[in-house]
């Protein structure tokens, strides 16, 4: 099962999940992070930033891209990644990555990212948010569990989403390039975040729900660690919150863990 904890606010939720990252870059230097995109993990990057780490051997792998805007466009999540977590963390841009940001063929892309990935040992700690349809990258329902890195088409819901980045919904791109499912279980730990009630149904579905690809997000109960970082609003629908509160207040503090 997750480890779900409910917090107070987006911030406790960032220096939660910077805790983690913290704890895994000052074991091993040059740890591989997923990167998330997107509103959620904005406090986890501001809390990380904030405790002046060396961050300039940390490698970083997207979770996903737009297919269809120059990589120059400020909304191309290679500009976004760059902006609000490259510059913010010190990280080295040499040493992240963004699906199909290497000019080689599309159609073949999802591959040699999954290559690259493989060739960087993998990655340790994935932070993930979930949108409102219960994806996690931009794997949209429907999506197969066991999916790789590869071109997907954006539900109607997420272009809706995330038309408030860009000046009209035309603008949102139709198809993306996300990691699969099977990609992303592959990380060694998980690290979902969501805040505010627009996220409580995919939520419940996620942690509570069955495993199935209508609510991609449920993959996670595939994997051994993942914590998941909900205020009260995005935690509202989980049937056993209780449990989780009691559980975290009598959490088990084991030295070195
Ligand atoms: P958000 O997006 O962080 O902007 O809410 C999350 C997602 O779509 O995965």
């Amino acid at each position: 099962m997750a480890e779900v904890v409910i917090v107070r606010d987006a911030e406790e939720a960032g220096a939660l999940a910077a805790d983690a990252i913290e704890g895994l870059v000052r074991a091993k230097p040059d740890a591989v992070l997923g990167l998330a995109t997107g509103s959620t993990p904005l406090t986890t990057w501001r809390s990380l930033a904030r405790r002046g780490l060396d961050l300039s051997r940390v490698r970083g792998f997207a979770l996903d891209e737009y297919v269809g805007l120059p990589r120059e466009h400020p909304e191309s999540y290679r500009s976004v990644i760059l902006r609000e977590v490259v510059d913010v963390l010190g990280l080295d841009p040499l040493l992240v990555r963004v699906p199909g940001d290497d000019g080689g063929p599309l159609t073949t892309a999802g591959r040699r990212y999954e290559d690259a990935i493989a060739a960087a040992g993998g990655v340790d700690l994935q932070i993930l948010g979930i949108g409102r349809t219960g994806h996690i990258g931009f794997n949209e329902p429907g999506s197969s569990l066991a999916s790789r890195t590869r071109i997907k088409t954006l539900a109607a819901r997420t272009r809706e989403d995330n038309a408030r980045f860009f000046s009209s919904i035309d603008e949102v791109p139709r198809h993306c390039i996300t990691q699969g499912l099977g990609t992303i279980l592959e990380a060694r730990r998980l690290v979902l975040l969501a805040f505010g009630e627009g996220k409580a149904e995919a939520v419940a579905g996620a942690v509570e729900g069955p495993v199935t690809t209508s609510c991609p997000g449920s993959v996670i109960q595939l994997h051994p660690d993942v914590l998941v970082l909900v205020d009260e609003a995005a935690a509202s629908r989980l049937a056993n919150a209780d449990y989780y509160r009691y559980a975290w207040d009598h959490r088990l503090e084991v030295a070195g863990a």
